[in-house]
């Protein structure tokens, strides 16, 4: 499946608007936070004629191989968006298999998050959750606290408004990418991600994987943010159209 990237920008901004200044490695290079809305699980599954759970399971493979991939692919923050609060509304075996999944990858990745330097944070509401569901939480944050290489935040009954009404804000997003074609913020960081770049895909999130986590950075780094400034140089090819992930 070929992916159409828009060309290389051909100027630079002078400097990033106060309070979005960039995180640094210790290479001086720079890191991104990465926000995803996972999309697609559903129709991933109907269209193989599996129940709609099957394509969560195949799901929470998806996000292994992206947490695998994301350090690799220059990210230091990577947000996953895996239940909001409009999510109780689905048919409640939906919502307990869910609840499971989230339960499960916490039981079977807090190793893995440990031996790959992961800390692993849930963003959102906890009062609503079976309180075994937040003790597992608890225990993988404690356990993960020290991990430096990624900062994991996984949002569980979230809800940006909400957030946003309770001053709970997180860090800016750089890169904000939505699987399953569809083109919306669905409540997600809708303040944190004031300047993000957005990158849409058609690929259902049960087939993302580390190459398509890598081409949505390279189409950031193809992009020309100005944060409301003006570029240093005017424009030799008229206007720059960024929004052709789509595939
Ligand atoms: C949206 O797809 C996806 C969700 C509401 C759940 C996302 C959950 C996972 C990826 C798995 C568990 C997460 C972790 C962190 C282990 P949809 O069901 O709305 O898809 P559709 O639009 O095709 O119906």
């Amino acid at each position: 499946m070929g992916l159409d990237f828009i060309p290389q920008s051909t100027y630079q901004l002078r400097q990033p608007a106060a309070g979005l200044e960039q995180r640094n490695g210790g290479n001086g290079a720079r890191r991104l936070h990465a926000a995803i809305i996972m999309d697609g699980n559903g129709r991933w599954a109907i269209g193989r004629g599996l129940p709609r759970l099957a394509g969560h399971r195949a799901g929470a493979d998806a996000v292994r191989r992206t947490v695998e991939a994301a350090p690799g692919a220059g990210i230091d923050i990577l947000t996953l968006y895996a239940f909001s609060s409009d999510n109780w509304r689905r048919p409640p075996t939906e919502v307990t298999g869910l609840m499971e999944l989230l339960d499960l990858y916490l039981r079977k990745e807090t190793k893995r998050c440990l031996d790959n330097g992961v800390r692993l944070e849930v963003i959102g509401r906890r009062d609503r959750l079976d309180p075994k569901l937040v003790a597992a939480i608890e225990r993988t944050e404690a356990a993960t606290a020290a991990g430096a290489t990624l900062n994991l935040r996984v949002a569980v009954d979230y809800s940006s408004r909400q957030a946003i009404e309770r001053g709970d804000i997180g860090p800016d997003v750089d890169i904000l990418i939505r699987t399953g074609g569809e083109q919306r913020l669905s409540d997600f960081l809708l303040w944190e991600c004031a300047y993000a770049e957005l990158i849409f895909t058609r690929r259902m999130w049960p087939d993302f994987a580390g190459c398509d986590l890598e081409a949505a950075v390279k189409e950031f780094h193809a992009r020309e943010r100005r944060f409301g400034g003006v570029p240093e140089a005017p424009r030799v090819n008229g206007t720059k159209h960024a929004s052709s992930w789509l595939d």
